[in-house]
């Protein structure tokens, strides 16, 4: 009780900072639950809150760049179509977006100057944002913008940067442009800029309360948060999709839909003999959710697709199709012997990608050295 009443005094002492927050339209007390919800979204003790809200309030603004690669442009949708406005202030007030070639107003010159200066003036200092995968093919041929190719704003641009954050499936790990046979020789960030300090947050498209999150660790502690051995943090993907699933009771007692629209369809039960990739994926979208936290593919009656791994459209496809060789499938199976099944289909897709190996109890081990 006594540490629950310190950490009462410290928001309290907190709250008479400056009202950074009121002028831009949030209440202190929404700010301050935003805090307190951003450090059990991180997985922090509470008591690290009025940390996060000095963070917020300080008048340095860090500088980002964001740039747009091979993409659909669905994660700039993402973060835009946010209808609760305090989270795109959050983001954008207390950074300084100086370039983001799709939304931004300026264009060509002007447009290539802001990314410039920001470099010249904030090297090693700024944030940099990557949506989209890299060509790397025909020199790079494919994706040029301002005369460079992409694989060489990315070098300059990540390679100069505090951190940089990858957005969506594309970027972390070259999603839909880099299917086999992958023409234009797409890869994510990690692999096309070696030796720059990346964290991805796949997804198709990312969700953005893991990006602000993200974010917010970065401003608040000056490091980007531990990730697994696919470099996403572990407070967003750190649990499988199947182990938190609503419809997880349905999986256990047997009970399954068969086709689009029966019974078992229209009663809520599980999809996975329609495909759902959830016992193979990991991320937070059970409880995170999308469009302000009202849905996800399951809740809306569809199957994970399994789009925060990588390579998924080669490793979990046909999209239909139920996880392979599971035994003792029905009552009581573990997602861990399920994902047994689909261990080796993943990794014959990775080693088409050069990726050393996609076991998941490599990963981890991995993911714990990296910490
Ligand atoms: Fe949920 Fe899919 Fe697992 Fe069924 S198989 S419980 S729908 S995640
Ligand atoms: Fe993607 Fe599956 Fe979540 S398809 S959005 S990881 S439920």
């Amino acid at each position: 009780m006594a540490k629950k009443s310190d950490d009462h005094d410290e928001m309290k002492q907190c709250s008479g900072t400056a009202g950074f927050w009121e002028e831009r339209g949030v209440s202190r007390r929404d700010f301050l639950k935003f805090c307190t919800a951003m450090s059990a979204a991180l997985a922090l003790p509470v008591s690290l809150a009025p940390k996060i809200a000095e963070a917020l309030e300080s008048d340095s603004r860090p500088s980002v760049i964001w740039l747009e690669f091979q993409s659909c442009t669905g994660d700039t949708e993402a973060l835009l179509r946010a209808a609760n406005p305090t989270v795109g202030e959050i983001v954008l007030d207390v950074l300084s977006v100086d370039y983001a070639e799709t939304i931004m107003a300026a264009a060509g010159y002007q447009a290539e100057e802001a990314k410039h200066k920001t470099m010249k003036e904030r090297g090693g200092k700024y944030i940099a944002i990557v949506e989209g995968s890299i060509p790397t093919g025909a020199n790079g041929a494919y994706c040029c913008i301002g005369g460079k190719s992409a694989l060489e704003i990315a070098r300059e641009v990540c390679g100069g940067a505090m951190a940089t954050i990858t957005v969506g499936t594309c970027a972390s790990y070259g999603g839909i442009p880099a299917a086999a046979p992958n023409p234009t020789g797409a890869m994510g960030v990690k692999d096309a800029v070696p030796g720059a300090t990346v964290i991805n947050l796949p997804g198709c498209p990312v969700n953005t309360d893991n990006l602000v999150a993200t974010v917010v660790h970065l401003l608040t502690f000056g490091k980007l948060p531990a990730v697994d051995g696919k470099g996403r943090p572990q407070f967003a993907y750190g649990k499988r999709i199947h182990d938190n699933c609503e419809r997880r009771p349905h999986f256990d007692a047997g009970q399954y839909v068969e086709a689009w629209g029966d019974q078992a369809h229209r009663k809520g039960h599980c999809l996975y003999k329609m495909g759902c990739k959830g016992p193979e994926t990991f991320h937070n979208c059970p409880s995170q959710r999308y469009n302000e936290k009202t849905a996800w593919p399951v809740s809306a009656g569809h199957g994970c697709a399994g789009c925060s791994e990588p390579y998924f459209w080669d490793s979990m496809t046909p999209l239909y199709k139920r996880l392979p060789n599971v035994p003792g499938f029905g009552i009581e199976t573990t997602a861990d012997t399920i994902g047994l099944g689909l261990a080796a289909a993943t990794a014959a897709a990775f080693g088409v990608h050069g990726v050393v190996s996609a076991f998941r109890k490599g990963d981890e081990s991995e993911g714990a050295k990296e910490e």
